[in-house]
């Protein structure tokens, strides 16, 4: 257990965050020790710090109930419209903070740990990471569950409780090797089951007429439990329900061998059915064609759908006698009649067109037939939206053009956003401090403020304490870095980070090449001006990208080379972060000082990481990609670095046609870093490891990486010239984080709200509950 902060340093913490009261802690104290004691049947002698955090775990728990149920109760006494987020992915992270903080008793609980001799921060370490997604799409959905409480919408998440999250990355002699994420082993203090609320799914069987209908028999059934998880919204004692599904196989599961007497294979065999919610599919923007993943996707669909309209017939407006049958005519309508239906609209608004029938049909023809459910989507929907503005823009202008121009009045744009509460106030103390010390405390909640802090952005006083937080943050992240890797970090070194999901179209590889280009350039010339960088690439490739594991072994085999370069010392070094999960961003984006969003523009939907960054101080180095457009428009490009290609000179190349050669061949520098790769460099043990990474950017790169590449290293050299420029460093992070503003996922929500869902905002708080149980 590290060693308690000072008194004074705790005292100032907790001043600027809220006065712990006296009578609180002492509540919280008297909640743990009784945890403690009947919850984990455990005395002090014993209790390990697992124990410590399950018994803040659950005294915190106990704080919330009151509003949970409340919540619940008040949503079925107004009966407003619910809106319902249906994903297979829910990056949560860790509960324990995010929910102290939202429900405004932070202060108290670190006090009264303290009291009791422990460090909270140890206790928080101890929290698995709910790793129920793989990238962006699944921390959106967190992110937007937040806001929607936050924003008290009588909104409900539905999804999967997986049994295996993401998988665990370890690096092992500069591989990813796959480990499995056993997230429940010592049990999740959040999650509520309720068995009692289990839904029937079939799957398989046939459908037979009879005289009352036809009739779906023979079917194969599993049960669907409830778990339900609470996300408490920002300080406004409202609390929404997460609820995933777990695959529990029936009572009398393979009859047939019960009958037959082998009772000990058919309770062996319960297990297949309850492989459905076993594990994560470990794919990141990667359509998965598995029979698995369909029945995963039909398991959640048809679990949450039962539950939505039993829940519609319990409501008031449900259960009305008028309303309670409309159900009647659902399954009259079969895919072919929908879109035969569609068919009919297209030849109306666009006769004698049948190339434009055959593009818009739901029916692919040619060769076997398939079902295009995209199409499906976009008929079935009263609105389609982009997740920022190029790709809402692209949807129109050529994915979904005949749809467009079909029907222009669906199409929208919803320019993704994070929460503020996980992504400032939770991971970056010092900084919220800061800004609160300038524009109050209500920023969490109406992030657009930040604005105010522009008029300090040369403010020297206020330069100094940013410095001084990102100086703190950067320290804490090295101590981590060295501890798990062993490798002295130059806190003084500008911490240029890349962390995501490790893909082509994302350019790790771009990245890669311009850390070759330096290490080039310092062996050329030691003594030369240089600007010290540590550069962090982090991201796990899915088990079965050949690609994407290359790419990690080849940023390890650089970092290898350069890193024990005693010409190179501390003027550069190279790490892969090992296993990057939300737990670890939290550390990583209040120390960086450089953001890299370098994806071939026209391939990232929006990225949500960027926010993250800019939010947190760090300056951008980006492409005109995805939320990177609107980010810059935003601070203006005086204050964020963009280089290369637009979509429309990508498309161009790309109908000129894109030889890599003329790239390679053109720039001494790019030539002898490709070489380099090519001809085993950095692999002296296999020459040949990293010849196909050479092949693919000189003959079959789709991302351009070397058309981009002069202009990546242009705007890197000015990045490192502005880095020395202190002042104007410190001016562009301030600017940068006053134009966040835009980016809140409350934004997000609130559009979605009024402009797509029919329902609105709200701010106003519930009454808080008494502590007593409800009923
Ligand atoms: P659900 O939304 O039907 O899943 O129920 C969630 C919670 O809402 C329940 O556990 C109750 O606390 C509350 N609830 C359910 N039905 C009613 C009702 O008729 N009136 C008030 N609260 C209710």
């Amino acid at each position: 257990m590290s060693k308690p902060q000072s008194d004074a340093d705790r005292r100032k913490q907790i001043s600027v965050r809220g006065i712990a009261e006296v009578g609180n802690v002492t509540e919280v104290k008297k909640n743990f020790n009784r945890h403690l004691h009947y919850t984990l049947v455990k005395d002090r002698n014993v209790s390990t710090l697992r124990d410590y955090y399950f018994a803040l775990a659950n005294t915190v728990k106990d704080n919330m109930v009151g509003r949970w149920i409340r919540t619940q109760q008040h949503y079925y006494e107004k009966d407003p419209k619910r809106v319902y987020y249906l994903s297979l992915e829910y990056y949560m992270g860790r509960s324990l903070t995010n929910t102290m903080i939202n429900l405004g008793i932070q202060s108290e609980c670190e006090e009264a740990m303290y009291q009791l001799g422990l460090d909270i921060e140890n206790l928080e370490e101890m929290e698995e990471d709910a790793g129920l997604g793989n990238g962006g799409l699944g921390r959106l959905a967190a992110c937007f569950l937040d806001s929607m409480a936050t924003l008290g919408l009588a909104a409900y998440g539905y999804g999967i409780r997986y049994e295996y999250g993401i998988f665990a990355q370890k690096i092992k002699n500069g591989e990813q090797v796959e480990e499995p994420d056993d997230w429940l082993r010592y049990g999740n203090p959040w999650e509520k089951a309720r068995p009692e609320f289990m839904l029937p799914v079939n799957f398989y069987g046939r459908v037979i007429d009879t005289p009352e209908g036809k009739k779906w028999v023979d079917t194969q059934r599993v049960f669907a439990m409830p778990y339900d998880n609470p996300i408490p919204g920002y300080n406004n004692n409202h609390v929404n329900t997460l609820r995933l599904w777990s695959a529990k196989s029936p009572i009398d599961f393979n009859l047939k061998f019960f009958n037959d007497g082998d009772y000990i294979q058919a309770v062996l065999d319960r297990n297949l059915a309850e492989n459905i919610s076993r594990v994560l599919y470990p794919n990141d923007n990667f359509f998965e064609g598995k029979e698995l993943r369909l029945k995963q996707e039909y398991f959640m669909c048809a679990a949450t759908l039962q539950d939505i309209i039993r829940r519609y017939k319990a409501s008031k407006f449900g259960s009305r006698e008028a309303v309670r049958n409309t159900f009647d005519h659902f399954p009259d309508k079969i895919i072919y009649h929908i879109n035969f239906l569609h068919m009919e609209n297209v030849k109306k608004k666009f006769p004698d067109d049948l190339d434009r029938m055959r593009r818009m049909s739901m029916v692919e023809e040619d060769g076997e037939k398939r079902i295009n459910m995209a199409h499906l989507s976009i008929v079935g929907s009263h609105a389609v939206n982009g997740v920022a503005a190029i790709h809402s823009q692209i949807l129109k202008d050529s994915l979904f053009h005949d749809f467009y121009e079909m029907e222009p009045q669906k199409f929208q744009n919803k320019t993704n956003g994070i929460t503020p509460r996980r992504w400032l106030l939770l991971c970056n103390p010092g900084l919220s401090d800061l800004i609160a010390e300038k524009i109050g405390d209500e920023w969490p909640v109406h992030l657009d403020q930040l604005v105010a802090l522009k008029k300090w952005a040369k403010d020297p006083n206020f330069q100094r304490n940013v410095a001084r937080v990102k100086q703190e943050n950067k320290l804490k992240l090295a101590a981590i870095l060295e501890k798990d890797y062993g490798v002295k970090i130059n806190p003084s070194s500008m911490f240029d980070i890349q962390v995501k999901r490790i893909h082509e179209y994302k350019r790790q590889l771009l990245n890669c090449l311009h850390i070759i280009t330096l290490y080039n350039r310092i062996k050329k010339d030691p003594t030369a001006n240089f600007t010290p960088r540590t550069i962090m690439i982090g991201g796990k490739a899915a088990p079965g990208y050949y690609v994407a594991k290359q790419i990690i072994k080849l940023i390890c085999a650089v970092g290898n080379v350069v890193n024990n370069d005693p010409i190179v010392g501390d003027k550069l070094k190279v790490i892969f972060l090992e296993n990057y999960r939300v737990t670890l961003a939290e550390k990583i984006m209040p120390a960086a000082d450089l953001s890299e969003q370098i994806s071939t523009a026209g391939t990232e939907a929006s990225g949500t990481g960027n926010m993250k960054f800019q939010l947190n101080g760090a300056l951008t180095i980006g492409t005109l990609d995805g939320a990177n457009v609107e980010m810059a428009e935003e601070m203006g490009l005086d204050n964020i670095f963009i280089f290369g290609m637009t979509v429309d000179e990508v498309e161009a190349l790309k109908k000129k046609g894109y030889n890599a050669y003329d790239y390679y061949n053109a720039n001494p520098e790019v030539k002898q870093v490709i070489d380099q790769i090519q001809g085993g460099f950095f692999s002296p043990g296999n020459p040949n490891e990293f010849k196909n990474i050479a092949d693919i950017l000189l003959k079959y790169d789709h991302y351009y990486l070397l058309a981009d590449y002069e202009a990546y290293i242009k705007a890197q050299d000015l990045v490192s010239k502005t880095y020395q420029n202190h002042a104007k460093w410190l001016e562009m992070s301030i600017n940068n984080i006053a134009s966040s503003g835009k980016f809140s996922s409350d934004r997000t929500i609130a559009e979605y709200a009024r402009e797509i869902w029919g329902v609105e905002p709200t701010w106003e708080k519930l009454p808080a509950p008494e502590d007593q149980p409800q009923n």
